[in-house]
């Protein structure tokens, strides 16, 4: 276990706890930024925090360019004073009139959102245009996951020459979200990245020689984004990691040409029973630790024996370990979620420690749907 997350005070943490270290949360920032070359080349994904006080971290570090999800997410980022917001997600219904709202709002903040779809963009600048604002628009590509976007190709760019004409939508570049791509091996997911990159950047000089500017391509997550990072022959290049901030067990371990890269939450959880002679009980359940990663995947408990996960309910962990016997009710144990970003989202607030003590709380302020807007 990182020798930082022992807690002196844990005997006062109530449990289960989701707790953040910012200074392994600075050092991840100051790792991401060393690695793409400059803060400039970043726009971090803000779905895996939620917190202002981590994106006032991003800040401190000189990043100015920001991704998100959601329309709340995006309110808090323009709160905090991020100048740069790109929603990247299809708005539709009265997303559409919520997002103006929050252009009007926030006038010191540049907003973009995607479009991927000919009546979308349509409604989205209809909206805009309703509501007396601008926005930009950023074409979603579909490069292989084939979740949102559209086919690399001819009616991608149609669309985006449709966008030029739109009213309230300034064009300002392609999404390429590569979800799919997580080979362990580095040069076979680079070879992946550089397989779609190829017509991406074709469309790209067919977009510019029609006179449509291309100013950015912001692409990928944290596994992609050790190629992205290193990829300086391509122009516009913005990486878009998410998970990085506070990292967890599910990537950690898997990308090595992440080193450096650390996770900086754990959740704090104790033993509440032992029901037979080789289990625990823990009070993880799953509305604490996100249940999205396999049941064996799900949690990595720390400094504990061998195990096997062989259940997991509301409020309830249960592991088999062969050394259940050195366990009792009341004992702490420290665990890293598998998937950090819904973990994250299953907590009203998170505990901070440095120096080995809870020192403050940070209100995981964007997990509500709805802020002001
Ligand atoms: C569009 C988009 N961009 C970036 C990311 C960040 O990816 P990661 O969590 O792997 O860092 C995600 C993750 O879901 C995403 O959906």
């Amino acid at each position: 276990m990182h020798p930082a997350y022992a807690l002196s005070d844990a005997a006062a943490v109530f449990s289960p706890a989701l707790v953040f270290f910012p200074e392994l949360i600075r050092q991840n920032i100051r790792r991401v930024v060393e690695m793409a070359g400059s803060a400039a080349r970043l726009r971090p994904h803000v779905k895996t925090h939620k917190t202002r006080e981590i994106v006032q971290l991003l800040l401190d570090a000189g990043v100015t360019k920001h991704k998100c999800a959601t329309i709340a997410e995006a309110e808090m980022l323009a709160a905090v004073g991020a100048p740069d917001v790109l929603v990247a997600y299809p708005l539709v219904g009265p997303n559409v009139a919520r997002f103006a709202q929050l252009v009007r709002k926030f006038p010191g903040t540049q907003f973009s959102a995607l479009i991927d779809h000919p009546d979308a963009a349509r409604a989205f600048s209809a909206g805009l245009s309703a509501a007396g604002v601008r926005a930009c628009a950023v074409l979603d590509l579909d490069v292989g996951q084939h979740r949102t976007g559209i086919a690399v190709g001819d009616g991608a760019l149609a669309l985006y020459e449709l966008a030029a004409t739109l009213p309230g939508l300034t064009l300002n570049g392609f999404q390429l979200y590569d979800g799919h791509n997580n080979q362990a091996d580095r040069a076979e997911r680079e070879a992946a990245v550089r397989a779609f990159l190829a017509p991406v950047l074709d469309l790209r000089a067919r977009a510019e020689a029609k006179g449509l500017p291309v100013p950015r391509l912001v692409c990928g997550g944290t596994p992609s984004f050790p190629v992205y990072a290193a990829m300086t022959d391509v122009p516009g290049v913005e990486c878009s990691p998410g998970t990085f901030v506070l990292h967890d067990a599910g990537y950690g371990p898997k990308y090595t040409d992440l080193s450096g890269i650390t996770p900086a939450a754990v959740l704090v959880t104790r033993v509440v029973s032992r029901p037979t002679a080789d289990r625990v009980t823990l009070d993880l359940g799953n509305k604490s630790v996100a249940a999205d990663p396999l049941l064996e995947k799900r949690v990595t408990l720390l400094d504990f024996p061998a195990y096997k996960t062989v259940g997991h309910n509301e409020e309830h962990l249960i592991v088999e370990t062969a050394g259940a016997s050195a366990y009792k009710p009341g004992d702490v144990v420290y665990a890293l979620p598998g998937h950090i970003c819904p973990t994250v989202a299953l907590h009203k607030e998170a505990l901070v420690a440095e120096g080995g003590k809870i020192v403050g709380r940070w209100s995981v302020a964007s997990r509500d749907r709805v802020l002001s807007v």
